[in-house]
């Protein structure tokens, strides 16, 4: 089929790209003129594993452009993938996603059949409200225009996009007309039926079964994208909101954890206590949620507590510095870790941004060390007193305290004795619970954990 995608972002150029690989024709337009000359030479503007490599198979079947206009015409398909930022109040911007509606509206034939897919993550409504923009257009232009809107919300996980998005868990598709049903299956058939040979990098896990295609309504389908983001982001706050009692009793959460998980009714996924969830989607589409209940006159009693829960464990883990080093002035903190969560390179809402305004505005000196994140890093701050620093080795040097908080690979393969010996105080603040407590006393380091 022919498509378009609209945002060539983390959702939309992995879309493309598998999309390409499974043999659609694909274009991909985005506004960002850096990221579309990176793109068109073949460079990858995001680090996510193995996207680079699928860029290198498939990247030049794709046309990357500025210009709408040289590809939505001929398209069957056009998949909106733009960014829906929060506005101040919380509630989602969604001006980016009826642009880009509106500038498909304004150039595709008027007697050809689209179908248009909103992939961003929108407010309860936001089909009928792009509905309407299209049709707006078409009065403008005086022509009738065949355009269905669905919707078809996204779940990759950053750190694991192209799994998700050649295996994924299901499909869920909001369409109010057969036409945009029929042309989704058609898109998604390859991988609703998992016919495509695997790549080499990426195979197909052994237990993984073919997934449903749900198909619901428009409003249902937005909901369901915002009600999964905010169940997973809840249960890490219960998990957090447990390890916090547990510090006041002398229990360990990751027992506990391990202990409730092995209920099959609970699981042990998103059970693991520490720094709380940050990112692109979870800390704005639990806010854009809120905004859609405010709107409707309805409380969200539990979606607020998860949020609070998730903020105050930023300001917890400053706290227990605070206790174990007396004072944050003059000391110098150790970050492990800038990226919301490991094998990204996005820091958008990371806990490690927060934390470090608190040491910083406590007159601390930070040292921050990520394996990709540095550089994005760097632009969320403009403040000269944070070194970052390239070699993980490098990190500790003369540091009062080191605090994980993004837990990499790399970090959990440490030579903590090494680490021990360049430290001015070996204290280690486990934001993860990635590490054994003895392993750690065992090198010569305090440990603190979150709930152990
Ligand atoms: N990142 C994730 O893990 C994830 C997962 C699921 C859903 N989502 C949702 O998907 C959407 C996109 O997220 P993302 O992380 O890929 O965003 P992103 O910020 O990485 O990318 C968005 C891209 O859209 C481009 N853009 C904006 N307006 C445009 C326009 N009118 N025409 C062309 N290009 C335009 C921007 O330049 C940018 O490159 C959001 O609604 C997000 O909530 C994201």
């Amino acid at each position: 089929m022919k498509v378009t995608i609209i945002g060539t972002g983390y959702v939309g150029l992995t879309t493309a790209l598998v999309l390409s690989y499974l043999n659609h024709d694909v274009s991909a337009v985005d506004k960002d003129i850096n990221k579309l000359n990176l793109l068109q030479e073949g460079n990858c503007p995001i680090h996510e594993p193995y996207l680079q490599e699928f860029l290198d198979e498939v990247g030049y079947n794709i046309r990357f452009t500025l210009d709408i206009a040289d590809v939505v015409p001929d398209s069957d398909l056009v998949l909106i993938a733009v960014g829906t930022p929060p506005k101040k109040s919380g509630e989602a911007d969604t001006s980016h996603v009826e642009t880009a509606a509106k500038e498909v509206a304004e150039v595709c034939h008027p007697d050809k059949h689209y179908t248009l897919v909103i992939k961003s993550t929108v407010p309860i409504g936001t089909n009928r409200r792009v509905a309407e923009v299209i049709n707006d257009v078409f009065s403008q232009r005086q022509v009738k225009g065949d355009v269905s809107v669905a919707s078809n919300p996204e779940f990759l996980q950053e750190g694991l996009a192209l799994h998700g998005a050649l295996y994924p868990d299901r499909i869920v598709v909001g369409a109010n007309t057969e036409n945009a049903l029929n042309d989704l299956r058609r898109l998604y058939q390859p991988i609703l039926e998992q016919t495509f040979d695997s790549p080499t990098l990426l195979p197909r896990p052994e237990s993984y079964h073919l997934p449903p295609m749900m198909t619901t309504d428009p409003n249902s389908a937005e909901m369901i994208k915002y009600a999964a983001n905010t169940f997973l982001a809840l249960k890490i706050s219960f998990i957090n909101e447990i390890a916090g009692l547990c510090e006041e009793v002398r229990a360990d959460v990751t027992e506990v954890a391990r202990g409730i998980g092995l209920d099959s009714r609970i699981g042990h996924r998103f059970l693991r206590a520490g720094l709380g969830w940050g990112g692109s989607c979870y800390p704005k589409d639990t806010a854009a949620l809120l905004g859609v209940a405010t709107e409707n006159d309805y409380e969200m009693p539990i979606t607020e507590a998860a949020r609070k829960v998730n903020f105050k464990q930023r300001k917890h883990i400053v706290d227990k510095l605070r206790e174990v080093l007396k004072t944050l002035e003059g000391k110098t903190i150790g970050i492990l870790g800038l990226s919301f969560k490991p094998n990204t390179d996005d820091v958008r809402e990371a806990p490690s941004l927060d934390i470090i305004r608190q040491l910083v505005d406590e007159g601390a000196v930070v040292r921050a060390h990520d394996p990709v994140a540095i550089p994005n890093a760097k632009n969320a701050f403009s403040d000269h007193s944070i070194h970052f620093i390239p070699d993980v080795y490098q990190l500790p040097m003369n540091t009062d305290a080191i605090v994980l908080v993004t837990e990499w690979d790399l970090y959990h393969k440490l030579d903590l004795r090494r680490l021990a010996k360049l430290m001015k105080t070996p204290i280690l603040i486990d934001g993860r619970n990635v590490y054994s407590p003895q392993d750690v006393i065992n090198a010569g380091i305090h440990y603190i954990g979150i709930g152990r």
